[in-house]
């Protein structure tokens, strides 16, 4: 197994839901983390929370710019990264192609799988150049079955990631670095807010919570180097998968 104690950890989307969960779980097992979302305020709450070594650091994953400084921020205080964690993502309330808007289109895209690429961008050549490396792609369901519930957009930005994390691993397979998709169904977290309908707190007491994405998360980064997991689908056991 792979010790993770003093690996160097990024997780964008890392302030809140499955991020912070990720970033909990990693943080306790010995890991350095650096979490980003563009508010600051709920990075400093889980920096106050965690035990650990875990900080914040504003970032935009639309923004080229903005994941540049976030990554020399990274590189300055941490030192290269051993795992990222992709985990920044939106939907729209108005999901149909019949309601959603162009720029609704273009801002999910740009978020959810630009934003991705832009960062993992920014860690593969010092991971490949080590010849190790981790990383993660918090996709969803969506991003294998084009569902309702995701919605036109959302799905199409969770399959690009799909598809980016797939192809990607595929070229770098032989040096060493190893890239996982996850495919969550649903999880009790702020994104469920955003839905068309309310959802109910008994419906969010019964489905997956972050602590059990964090937990195959943790399991995956604990592999040992010759051992790659391309995909995982997990899912609440009450949900339906076809
Ligand atoms: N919850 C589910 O049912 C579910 C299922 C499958 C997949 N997922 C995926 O899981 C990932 C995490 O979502 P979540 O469920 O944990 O919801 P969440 O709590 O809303 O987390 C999303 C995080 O992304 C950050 N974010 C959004 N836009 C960003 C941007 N442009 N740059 C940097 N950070 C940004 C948000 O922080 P700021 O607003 O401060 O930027 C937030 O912390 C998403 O990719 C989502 O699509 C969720």
């Amino acid at each position: 197994m792979t010790d993770l104690q003093g690996k160097n950890v990024a997780i964008t989307g890392g302030g809140t839901g499955i991020g912070a969960g990720i970033a909990t779980a990693l943080a306790a097992a010995g890991c350095r983390v650096l979490v980003g979302g563009r508010r600051q305020e709920p990075l400093d709450a889980l920096a106050a929370a965690v035990e650990g070594d875990l900080q914040g650091h504003v970032l935009d994953v639309a923004d080229r710019d903005s994941v540049k400084r976030f990554f020399e921020h990274a590189h300055q205080h941490l030192g290269e990264i051993d795992v990222l964690v992709n985990s920044a993502g939106v939907n729209i309330v108005n999901r149909s192609m019949a309601t959603m808007e162009p720029d609704d289109w273009d801002r999910v895209l740009q978020i959810n799988a630009s934003g991705a690429y832009y960062c993992m961008q920014q860690v593969l050549p010092a991971m490949r150049r080590r010849r190790d490396g981790v990383v993660v792609n918090i996709s969803s369901i969506a991003g294998k079955r084009a569902i309702a519930l995701g919605g036109v957009v959302y799905c199409a930005s969770k399959f690009a990631m799909t598809a980016m994390g797939t192809a990607v691993a595929n070229e770098v397979r032989e040096e060493g670095v190893r890239i996982t998709n996850v495919y969550p169904g649903e999880v009790n977290t702020p994104i469920l807010d955003n839905r068309p309908a309310p959802v109910s707190q008994e419906h969010k007491d019964s489905i997956l919570q972050p602590e059990d994405i964090a937990s195959l998360v943790v399991a995956i980064c604990r592999l040992p180097p010759r051992a790659h997991v391309p995909e995982i689908v997990i899912k609440p056991t009450k949900q339906e998968w076809v």
